[in-house]
C-alpha cells in the first residue's frame, strides 16, 4: 500500500499521539552494544516518526523523553540524554522549522543546565508560530510532578475551591491549551503507564506492542493507526447500538 492509500484506509486518524518510546535498553542489549547506542538508535528513529505523524496528518505528538524518575540512572546516561536533547536542538532544530513543526516542552525545565535550558527555550521561541505538527517534548516530565505543580499555581493564585473544575486544572497543567492524546502509544511490551500523562490520558486508548522503539518503524505507526482506527471511544458513555436498547449503563 502506498502512504497515500494507508492514510485513505483508515476511517480516523488521532489528533494527538502520545509514545512511550521504551526499549532502548533491550534493543542495544540484544545487539552486545552499550544502552546510550539503543537511545542514539531510538533518537534516528524519533526523527522518521516524527515525519510519518506529518504524513499521515497527526496534528500533536508527545515524547515521553526523560522522566522525573530517570535521574535515577547511572549519571553517564543522565548525562548522555541531556546531550541527546543537546544535539537533536542543535543539529535537527533548523530543519524541523522548516518543516512547520512546532516545538513544546512538557515538565520542568529548572534542573537541566543553563545552557540547555536556554537552547530549548529558544527552539520553542523559533517554532511557536508553526502549526503542521505540535512536538511536545516531556523531557524531566512527571505526571504527579505535573499535578503538584498545577496545585501549588492554582492555590498561589488564590483561585476559590468551588472554582476549581476539570477546565481549571487542566489550565495548570504543563499541557495547557494541547488536546488530550488521543492515543498512547507504549514500545517494548511493558504494561504500565509510568507516571506519563496520567490526567491527560484518562480517556486514551492505549496500542502496546513489543517491538522495541528503534525498530518501531513507519509500518508498525500504521498498524497503531489501524488498532485506534477499529475502537469506539465511549468516553464511559454507551455505544450507539446500546443506547437504541435498553442497555444498562456501564463505566467504557
Ligand atoms: C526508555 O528506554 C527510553 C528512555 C528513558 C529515553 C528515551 C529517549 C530517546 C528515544 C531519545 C530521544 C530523546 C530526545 C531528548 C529527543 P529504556 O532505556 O528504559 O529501555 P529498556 O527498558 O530496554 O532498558
Amino acid at each position: 500500500m502506498s502512504p497515500a492509500e494507508k492514510i485513505t484506509a483508515l476511517t480516523k486518524i488521532p489528533n494527538h499521539v502520545a509514545v512511550i518510546m521504551d526499549g532502548n535498553g533491550r534493543w542495544a542489549k540484544s545487539r552486545g552494544l552499550p544502552r546510550m547506542l539503543g537511545h542514539r538508535a531510538g533518537t534516528e528513529n524519533l526523527r522518521k516518526i516524527i515525519r510519518a505523524c506529518v504524513e499521515f496528518g497527526i496534528h500533536y505528538l508527545t515524547i515521553y523523553a526523560f522522566s522525573t524518575e530517570n535521574w535515577g540512572r547511572p549519571t553517564e546516561e543522565v548525562q548522555g540524554l541531556m546531550l541527546i536533547l543537546e544535539d537533536v536542538i542543535d543539529k535537527e532544530l533548523n530543519e524541523l522549522h522548516e518543516e512547520g513543526v512546532q516545538l513544546r516542552h512538557i515538565g520542568r525545565l529548572e534542573n537541566l543546565k543553563p545552557a540547555l535550558r536556554e537552547k530549548v527555550l529558544h527552539a520553542i521561541e523559533l517554532t511557536r508560530n508553526n502549526n503542521r505538527l505540535v512536538l511536545c517534548v516531556a523531557f524531566n516530565y512527571g505526571g504527579r510532578d505535573e499535578i503538584v505543580c498545577a496545585i501549588r499555581r492554582i492555590i498561589e493564585d488564590g483561585i476559590r475551591p468551588e472554582a476549581i473544575n476539570d477546565e481549571v486544572v487542566a489550565s495548570y497543567l504543563f499541557t495547557a491549551g494541547v488536546p488530550d492524546p488521543d492515543l498512547i502509544i507504549r514500545t517494548s511490551g511493558e504494561m504500565r503507564v509510568s507516571n506519563f500523562l496520567i490526567w491527560q490520558g484518562a480517556y486514551s486508548e492505549w496500542y502496546v506492542t513489543p517491538t522495541y522503539w528503534p525498530d518501531f518503524d513507519k509500518d508498525e505507526l500504521f498498524k497503531a493507526l489501524q488498532s485506534y482506527d477499529q475502537r469506539e471511544r465511549r468516553f464511559g458513555r454507551l455505544s450507539t447500538s446500546d443506547c437504541a436498547g435498553d442497555a444498562e449503563p456501564h463505566a467504557g
